[in-house]
Parts: structure tokens; C-alpha cells; sequence
């Protein structure tokens, strides 16, 4: 498939946004032991920025999630396909997500982790996506607002395409 794509966000962007999430979550957890879970796969560009952009050093785990197949739309299920590795108990986690579409996945994994009993649990997400949710999940740091659209690049992909672009792009319907 080759669908069209539109610049949403440029990388100058991206990078600015990155930077400002970073210097609050280093002003939030200064001296503190925090762990960011990533949900793979399309987070690992975000995250890999942004610890590199903390003040401090955190501890990194992943997990991965599937409810989607190749397409665009979301099958409702969730399953853990790679679970945590490191102990979260009386931890301060943040879960680390590229976007949040429906709130199904986020939702999901939010009471798995907390089910692990981690001293606090808050999200940072790069993209909130509003026109299909159906479950409401705090996000405590968000990078961006979009009403609708199917994302591609930093990381977003579309039937594994696109992910590799730096800039974030919109596909558009012919
Ligand atoms: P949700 O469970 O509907 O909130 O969907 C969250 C997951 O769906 C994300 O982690 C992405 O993997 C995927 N997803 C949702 N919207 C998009 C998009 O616009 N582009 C790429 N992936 C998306």
C-alpha cells in the first residue's frame, strides 16, 4: 500500500515537545528511582529520546501489547504478547506510549502494572488521539493533541511501514 502522507509535526517540533516533557518529569521525580515501561513497538523512538533527555538516569522495560492487526482499526482485545521483566513493587513507574486511540490498550495495561503494586504509576504519552475513545486514562504527560487521522513515522507505523520517518505524518484518503 502507498498512501499519501501529510507533515503533521515536524521534527523541530517533536524535538521541542520531547525536551519540555523531559525537563518536567525531571522536575516531578528529581532524586527519585523511577522506571518507564515502553510499549513496543512503536514507542522505541520516543523513549529513546526522551531518557536521553532526562536529567537523571531511569530504569527502561517493555512490554508489548497487540490489538491491532496490520489495518488501521483496533480489533477491542488486548493481550500481553511480552510481559515486564523488572520488579515494579513500591516503584515510581511511568508508563511510556506513543499514542492513545481508543484508551483500550493504555486502560489494559494500567491495571496490569498496577496489579504489580508499584509505590505510583503515571503515563507519559506522546500523541492523544480524542475522536474514538472509549475508556478515559489519565495522562499525566502529553506531547500532543490530534482530533482524528491515521499517524505514521517516529516510530507510529501502518502494517509495519513508515516507522523509521522522522517527522510524524498523516495518511490522507485518495
Ligand atoms: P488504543 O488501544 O485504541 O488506544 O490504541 C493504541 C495503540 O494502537 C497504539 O499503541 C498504537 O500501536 C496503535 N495506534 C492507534 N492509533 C494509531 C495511529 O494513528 N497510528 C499508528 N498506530 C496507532
Amino acid at each position: 500500500m502507498d498512501a499519501k502522507k501529510r507533515c503533521l509535526i515536524s521534527r523541530d517540533e517533536i524535538a521541542r515537545r520531547v525536551a519540555e516533557l523531559a525537563e518536567r518529569i525531571g522536575r516531578d521525580y528529581a532524586g527519585g528511582d523511577l522506571v518507564m515501561v515502553g510499549v513496543l513497538k512503536g514507542v522505541f523512538i520516543f523513549m529513546a529520546d526522551l531518557v536521553r533527555a532526562l536529567p537523571f538516569p531511569v530504569e527502561v522495560d517493555f512490554v508489548r501489547l497487540c490489538s491491532y492487526g496490520a489495518g488501521t482499526a483496533t480489533s477491542g482485545e488486548v493481550h500481553i504478547t511480552k510481559d515486564v521483566e523488572l520488579p515494579l513493587k513500591d516503584r515510581d513507574v511511568m508508563i511510556v506510549e506513543d499514542i492513545v486511540d481508543t484508551g483500550l490498550t493504555l486502560d489494559f495495561l494500567r491495571q496490569h502494572l498496577l496489579s504489580h503494586r508499584p509505590r505510583s504509576l503515571k503515563i507519559c504519552c506522546l500523541i492523544d488521539k480524542q475522536e474514538r475513545r472509549e475508556v478515559e486514562v489519565p495522562l499525566d504527560y502529553l506531547g500532543f493533541v490530534v482530533e482524528k487521522g491515521f499517524l505514521v513515522g517516529y516510530g507510529l507505523d501502518c502494517g509495519e511501514q513508515s516507522r523509521t520517518l522522522p517527522e510524524i505524518f498523516v495518511l490522507e484518503k485518495d
